[in-house]
């Protein structure tokens, strides 16, 4: 390893982050009694333009009158290239009470994104006396996004998390499907008459996870657009946590038991991890480095890996 060491993310858990938008209050009640870690109340794409202002006055003020318990409290301002989102921070940074948490900066193209929302930020912080530095998510979601995703992870020391965004990021890649996430029926193998679908959207998220963890920030896969489809949630969930993913958005309520699911590390997954750092414990203790684990190799790079799954659950159980 190089000696700069990994940064460690922020420990929280981030296992789903619900949306609304800020514009359809009557679900914001519902939203805080949901089980998902993070909200997301959307003040950009599923808010029309007429409703920009009235929908920030929604969340401004729910942020102050709802329980929102102990989960993280985010909005999704509008894109650096409408006439919206400095309002969207003046107004949340001015108004909104300190259980506001994070902002959310949708479609980032680089760097210097984060730096000029950041030195909003902080003037308006100072401004106002805040205490409680905001912190930042990102969406990876365009060409230049994914470009620039390492230079965007390392973009401001706010950031805490960043999402691939699947259907701006298709839209700007010029891919040629309607389909937010998930399997894509034209991008397939074939052999012998039978199709085998591949993931398309593997490459960008293990270019999000590979920036994320070389600059400490969580890693999360946005949305699935198809709510009725169950298996096809949970299979993009899956290939997301095998990838070192935290976490997944919900657009509807009934994904939030699917994420929780997928990425809170299994009572089978958690007790074979311990069984391998106790085989290593016995390893060491005979001055091996590398032992046979159920028919396997597993050394001490193995330490990390169980260490990765214990420690993900140690930390849900203990802030969840
Ligand atoms: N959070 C919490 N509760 C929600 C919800 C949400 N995002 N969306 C719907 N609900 C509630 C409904 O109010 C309804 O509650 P009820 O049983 O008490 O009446 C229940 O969940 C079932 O809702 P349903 O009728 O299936 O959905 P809908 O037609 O009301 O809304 C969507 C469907 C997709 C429009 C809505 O879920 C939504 O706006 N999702 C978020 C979109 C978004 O923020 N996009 C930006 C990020 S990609
Ligand atoms: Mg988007």
């Amino acid at each position: 390893m190089s000696f700069r060491i990994q940064p460690t993310p922020v420990a929280r858990p981030n296992r789903c982050q619900l949306f609304g938008p800020g514009s359809r209050p009557a679900i914001f009640e519902k939203m805080a009694a949901s089980a998902a870690d993070v909200i997301n109340l959307d003040l950009e794409d599923s808010v029309a333009p007429t409703d920009k202002d009235s929908a920030r006055a929604n969340i401004i003020e729910a942020i102050g009158d709802i329980d929102w318990g102990t989960k993280t409290l985010s909005v999704r301002i509008n894109g650096l290239d409408t006439p919206y989102w400095y309002r969207d921070v003046v107004g949340l940074l001015e108004k909104a009470g300190d259980r506001l948490d994070q902002i959310m900066i949708p479609k980032v193209g680089c760097g210097a994104d984060l730096y000029a929302v950041d030195a909003l930020v902080t003037a308006v912080e100072r401004a106002k006396g805040r205490t409680k530095p905001i912190k930042f998510e990102v969406i990876i979601e365009s060409a230049a996004g994914i470009a620039h995703v390492e230079e965007i992870a390392a973009g401001s020391p706010r950031l805490e998390a960043m999402s691939l965004g699947a259907a701006d990021f298709a839209a700007s890649m010029g891919m040629a499907t309607t389909g937010i996430g998930g399997t894509q029926e034209n991008y397939y193998m074939a052999r012998e008459g039978q199709k085998y679908w591949s993931d398309p959207w593997h490459w960008a998220q293990a270019a999000i996870v590979a920036a994320c963890r070389t600059h400490g920030v969580l890693p999360v896969d946005g949305p699935f657009g198809d709510f009725s489809d169950d298996e096809g949630f949970r299979a993009q969930a899956l290939r997301s946590a095998t990838l070192g993913m935290v976490g997944k958005w919900a657009i509807h309520p009934k994904q939030v038991a699917l994420a929780n699911e997928v990425f809170t590390p299994s009572e089978t997954a958690v007790a074979e991890a311990r069984e391998i750092l106790d085989a290593m414990e016995q390893a060491k203790a005979k001055g091996e480095g590398a032992t046979v684990y159920k028919g396997r190799l597993v050394d001490i790079a193995s330490i990390k890996q169980a260490e990765v799954i214990v420690k993900q659950s140690e930390m849900i159980a203990t802030s969840t």
